[in-house]
């Protein structure tokens, strides 16, 4: 099964171009300029009476559902919620009439988000599951809901479901949107930068060898940064996720401004971080709270658009990724980080596909 890949993670990384399209099929209307879902099991009535979404999963999942709240507040404007199942599930916060609940979940049997989506149901919310697995546990419990088609993923460490439920994020913010206030015109531009993922995470996988480079000079370190702002703020928190989890390497992901509310205490010759910083309107922020690092003796690389001649002059290791608009970079600018992960724990003979103390899913409290 595993072909000419030495792992299931890097075989899913090099998926992530045919999964995004299946994840796309059938769902994309350019007649109607929105996104067409088969199972949400709700009328067009109920679904233009929503006006609040609260999105709850764990992990990666709840990385997507991070971005899913910038992609449907700003798509749609519609408010968005993001809560950790976990805590959702013995939180009881106010959750306001006319609010439709999402589980996010690759498995579909995360036991926290199937007890969350079952308490929310149980308050009369309506439940959607953005799952991926067909028929798993909380397909099944929840009122309707969008599969990914990704296949299955084998990995402990979650890559193309990630990149799956970010396109279902966008188009779910298309589809509120388009219910809403947006314009066929507006629609349409969406669905064509939606159709033109794949190909730009096909060159994104171009990075791997750069992201090899970055590996083979950091492998020995205790400690990473990992800094986005906006849509790649979430990015940051998976990029940091990554490490973690499959190189034990400490990593943390922080909003790039936070950094001077105490995390850049931590910086020091040893202590690299990694900036997510395709262009946008943040970047010359990004590149401020970069020299500050610079400026502390931090190294620093930058994932940055393929034409941005700027960043060269500052950054010590710079990874290129094409551009998308803005919406969707992190589909792109977290696959340079995938590898990064991929390669560093290789490096240090890691079980890369099952990292020590995880699961795959995890079904216990
Ligand atoms: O199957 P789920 O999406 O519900 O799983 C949630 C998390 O356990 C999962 O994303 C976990 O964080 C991954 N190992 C991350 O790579």
């Amino acid at each position: 099964e595993l072909g000419e890949f030495e792992h299931y993670m890097l075989k899913e990384i090099f998926e992530q171009p045919q999964s995004l399209e299946n994840a796309m099929r059938g769902r994309l209307s350019l007649d109607n300029a929105t996104a067409v879902f088969g199972g949400l099991n709700l009328s067009p009535q109920e679904l233009r009476s929503v006006d609040r979404i609260l999105l709850t999963a764990c992990g990666t999942s709840w990385h997507a559902a991070m971005v899913g709240e910038y992609m449907i507040e700003e798509m749609a404007r519609i408010p968005v919620e993001v809560e950790y199942a976990s805590e959702l599930r013995y939180r009881n916060p106010p959750v306001p009439q006319r609010t439709l609940v999402f589980g996010i979940t690759q498995s579909g049997e995360t036991a926290d988000t199937l007890a969350a989506l079952r308490e929310m149901k149980r308050k009369g919310h309506p439940t959607l599951a953005i799952c991926n697995v067909v028929g798993s546990s909380i397909a099944q419990e929840a009122d309707g809901g969008i599969y990914l088609h990704a296949g299955p993923e084998v990995g402990v460490a979650s890559t193309k479901a990630f990149t799956s439920q970010l396109a279902i994020m966008a188009m779910l913010g298309l589809y509120f949107g388009r219910l809403n206030h947006l314009s066929f015109d507006q629609g349409y531009r969406m669905i064509q930068a939606l159709q033109a993922l794949p190909d730009a995470v096909r060159q994104a996988l171009n990075t791997r060898e750069q992201a090899k480079k970055v590996a083979e000079k950091y492998q020995a370190v205790n400690n990473f940064l990992y800094l986005g702002r906006y849509f790649n703020f979430p990015v940051a928190l998976e990029g940091a996720l990554k490490l973690k989890e499959i190189s034990y390497i400490h990593a943390e992901g922080y909003p790039a401004a936070e950094l001077k509310h105490g995390p850049i205490a931590l910086v020091d010759e040893n202590t690299p971080s990694v900036f997510i910083m395709p262009q946008g309107v943040v970047y010359d922020k990004v590149m401020s709270n970069l020299q500050e690092i610079k400026a502390r003796g931090g190294p620093v690389i930058a994932i940055a658009n393929e034409d941005d001649h700027e960043i060269e002059k500052y950054a010590d290791d710079v990874i290129r990724i094409p551009k998308v608009e803005e919406f969707l970079q992190p589909i792109v600018s977290v696959i340079p980080l995938q590898f990064i992960a991929y390669h560093i724990a290789l490096l240090r003979g890691c079980d890369v596909d099952k990292p020590r103390n995880l699961a795959k899913s995890v079904t216990v409290e």
